[in-house]
């Protein structure tokens, strides 16, 4: 199990860092989630950036995440905005082996988050997972990174100094919360190391991040150990056919 965001930190902070890339994202993922027949599920839904936002269109959706930290901000999100029910439809569990009753018209994971998988047995796990919770046509939608091994490998191994990111506003005290990191890339693992350093006040808090890159081909061997046949990938989620090193893979499956 990963530690991941398992911080109260990120919740604080998570919105604002994500300013720039949820728009595309959701307005991807409202396109497809709209042709599916039946309820939806997000997986690792974190503080519901997305999530909210389809509930409050009036979609039929379901989300759940490992972190209590994320799912706890998710909350006060959803009851400032009157949305009571969400605590029937959000649950803290883990995308491995999450469970549900029902079965769904789509299933999708933004934000790069199957990258948090670190395993082959956790990622073929969870697609098979992900595959038995689908209706028969329901489509599987997610995102991550095209690894572009120029990149991986010029900055492998170069964690020693903490970079300045960004400055944000703590929302609870108006306090200022500066973001440092360190990342190095383990080639042979396909892992990124990353250190997140948060800096408020005279306090400092450091979060470590492991996430596992994926090349594309290898994440057509996963779909099909987990049953899929049929799937599309773009190249960005203007739905470009051109996938180019660096990338965003877009993919596309469907449950036949
Ligand atoms: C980049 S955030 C994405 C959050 C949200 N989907 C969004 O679009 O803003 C990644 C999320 O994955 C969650 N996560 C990581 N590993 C997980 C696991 N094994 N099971 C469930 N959630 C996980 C983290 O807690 C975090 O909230």
């Amino acid at each position: 199990m990963n530690g991941n965001y398992r911080s109260k930190q990120w919740a604080l902070i998570y919105d604002q860092f994500n300013q720039g890339r949820y728009r595309k994202e959701l307005a991807f993922y409202r396109a497809e989630l709209k042709q599916c027949v039946g309820p939806v599920l997000e997986v690792a839904c974190g503080n519901g950036m997305i999530l909210l936002e389809l509930l409050q269109e009036g979609f039929d959706i379901y989300g759940f995440d490992i972190s209590q930290e994320m799912l706890d901000s998710l909350f006060s999100k959803a009851d400032a905005l009157g949305q009571q029910e969400v605590r029937a439809r959000v649950s803290q569990q883990d995308m491995v082996d999450f469970s549900y009753d029902l079965k769904f018209g789509g299933i999708y994971i933004p934000a790069r988050s199957f990258l948090h998988l670190l395993s082959q047995d956790e990622q073929i796990r969870c697609l098979r997972n992900i595959y038995a919770h689908l209706r028969e046509g329901g489509k599987f939608l997610l995102n991550f990174f095209n690894p572009s091994l120029q990149h991986l490998l010029t900055s492998a191994g170069q964690a020693e100094q903490f970079e300045f990111i960004k400055e944000f506003t703590n929302p609870e005290t108006g306090e200022s919360i500066q973001l440092f990191c360190k990342q190095e890339n383990d080639v042979v693992r396909q892992e990124q190391h990353i250190l997140w350093r948060f800096s408020e006040g005279d306090r400092t808090h450091d979060v470590p991040m492991r996430l596992r890159w994926i090349y594309k081909e290898e994440f057509q061997l996963l779909l099909r150990l987990a049953g899929f046949k049929k799937w599309k990938v773009y190249g960005d989620f203007d739905r470009s056919e051109e996938v180019t090193e660096g990338s965003e893979l877009v993919w596309v499956a469907e449950r036949t």
